[in-house]
């Protein structure tokens, strides 16, 4: 393995660093949680703040109001642009990130934003867990965040992945972030804080598989090789140790496959998984997950989301329909199939019955793991407006370093499976009606548009790549 890349750079660790950084609570107990944006010493409103104190409703009049305004920042942190032309590209990079940093720290501090574009859409109330944070970094993001996407390697292993059924989002991710259009593309790789690593684990899965062992290697040897070639060709590998590169994939191998790579060569890389088991290799702060978004065929929808109207009748209380893999879906199975009308739980449909518009019938979706944490449902029932009842151990929830899924979900430990249908029906009409009309104001966050919109799936999941990559420092 002496051809393996070994890194002389020191590699600095998040903590070590006075940086913005992102806390996770487990997915039980996370009330009150705002992205901390307390990285200087000093105590600011941002850390005390409640984010459930801010309704939609009353915020809505300030939505209008902003609408149009101009607004162009003095940003004191950065140097000046005398300064700057003289700065090499890493320190170039640095400077924009400090920039973001700052210009973030102030909208925490203010609760407001500051922006000379726009902003078609403000995003406030207790959905969000800071929205002036995030809103905040949603605008640097867009004004700043350049990422270089590897031209090196051949169809299909690069360049290409699923574009239907349950692991779609990887390949609309991998064609928006090589789309000639796509306008976070950096020009030239100097003046990218990002590098992304076009390879499909999906398609390489389809490719080598190798039956009956199932074995991993092949892949393995496909990124690890990836990686040597690119790592011995530029500096970028090098400079980081990986740390400012990511990679996007949706199968459930794909965490496995970059994890078991020689000598952990993707231990600082920014891994954007559906299989976000945080109980195995995944690791929150450093790693993003990746909504599983099930299409039909041909099309960019869900089986939910073409019938959307259909759901203002939400006459069954609770619905499921899948096999029983893994022993959540076997206990909730074992417990509730074809045992109550208002809580339906069925291993398999009866021929003929419409999986879609069942959930848009329903109040609460269950959203069950299976083999694997991530489940297409939890997207499914968003775009039902039904509200997700997540039932998983160890699931990091996507964009959980913005959202609060609190304020849009259920979230039931496996043991209290058994109690499931007396804990929804004690949920009263009022608190359903606010975690529905959440739900319907994060749908946009799980949409798919190509080319992307604003504060879409394709746009959601780079955000959280750019908090990751805040966190992050080159070495100097
Ligand atoms: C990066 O490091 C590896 C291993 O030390 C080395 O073989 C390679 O040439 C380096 N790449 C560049 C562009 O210098
Ligand atoms: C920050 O706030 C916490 C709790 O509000 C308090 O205990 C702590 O002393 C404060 N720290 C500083 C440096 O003011
Ligand atoms: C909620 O906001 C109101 C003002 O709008 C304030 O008086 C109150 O103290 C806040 N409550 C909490 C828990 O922050
Ligand atoms: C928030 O910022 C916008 C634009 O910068 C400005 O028009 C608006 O008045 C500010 N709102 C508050 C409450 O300060
Ligand atoms: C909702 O659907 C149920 C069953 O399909 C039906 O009995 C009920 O009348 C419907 N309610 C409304 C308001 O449409
Ligand atoms: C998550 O990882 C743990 C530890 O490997 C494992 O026991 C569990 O089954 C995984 N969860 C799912 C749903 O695969």
């Amino acid at each position: 393995m002496a051809d393996l890349p070994s890194y002389k750079t020191p590699l600095i660790v998040f903590t070590s660093l006075l940086l913005l950084v992102i806390l996770y609570l487990s997915p039980y107990n996370n009330h009150n949680f705002v992205i901390n944006t307390d990285f200087v010493s000093s105590n600011t409103s941002s850390s005390s703040q409640n984010p459930q104190n801010f309704s939609a409703d009353s915020s809505s009049s300030t939505t209008h109001e902003d609408k149009g305004t101009l607004s162009i920042s003095s940003s004191s942190t950065s140097v000046n642009t005398h300064i700057r032309e003289k700065l090499t590209s890493s320190e170039r990079i640095e400077d924009d990130l400090a920039r973001a940093r700052a210009a973030i720290r102030e909208a925490a501090q203010t609760r407001n934003y500051t922006s000379n574009k726009m902003q078609d859409y403000i995003p406030r109330g207790p959905a969000y867990r800071n929205p002036y944070a995030f809103h905040q970094s949603y605008i640097e993001m867009e004004k700043t965040f350049k990422i270089w996407s590897y031209k090196e390697g051949d169809l299909p292993l690069m360049h290409d992945g699923p574009h239907s059924y349950l692991y779609s989002i990887e390949g609309h991710f991998i064609d928006e972030m090589e789309n000639e259009k796509n306008p976070f593309a950096a020009q030239n790789m100097d003046d990218a804080h990002a590098f992304f690593l076009p390879f499909s684990v999906t398609n390489m899965v389809s490719a080598l598989y190798k039956a009956p062992s199932g074995t991993r290697v092949p892949y393995i040897h496909v990124v690890t090789d990836y990686v040597r070639v690119i790592s011995n060709k530029y500096q970028y590998w090098n400079r980081s140790g990986g740390g400012d590169h990511f990679m996007a994939s949706c199968h459930d191998w794909a965490a496995a496959v970059t994890s078991e790579t020689p000598n952990q060569l993707f231990k600082n890389v920014i891994r954007v998984l559906c299989n976000a088991n945080s109980s195995e290799s995944f690791q929150p702060k450093r790693d993003v997950s990746l909504p599983e978004i099930s299409l039909v065929t041909r099309t960019l929808v869900t089986s939910t989301q073409s019938r959307r109207e259909s759901g203002s009748n939400h006459s069954i209380l609770g619905f499921f329909a899948g096999g029983a893999h893994g022993p959540i879906r076997q206990m909730l199975i074992e417990h509730w199939k074809d045992k109550d009308d208002a809580l339906q739980v069925h291993e398999y449909l009866p021929k003929g019955t419409d999986y879609g518009a069942l959930m848009s019938k329903t109040k609460f979706c269950l959203c069950p793991s299976g083999y694997e944490v991530a489940s297409p449902r939890v997207v499914e029932a968003i775009h039902a407006s039904c509200v997700p009842v997540i039932i998983s151990d160890h699931y990091v929830l996507p964009f959980s370093d913005v959202l609060d899924w609190s304020q849009f979900s259920v979230q039931i430990p496996m043991e209290k499976i058994p109690e499931l249908k007396s804990i929804l029906l004690a949920i009263s009409d009022e608190k359903y009606l606010k975690l529905q009309k959440r739900v319907r104001q994060v749908q946009q966050h799980f949409t798919l548009n190509r080319p992307p919109k604003r504060f879409d799936v394709i746009h959601m999941i780079l955000h959280s790549v750019w908090l990751r990559r805040l966190n992050f420092r080159l070495p100097a």
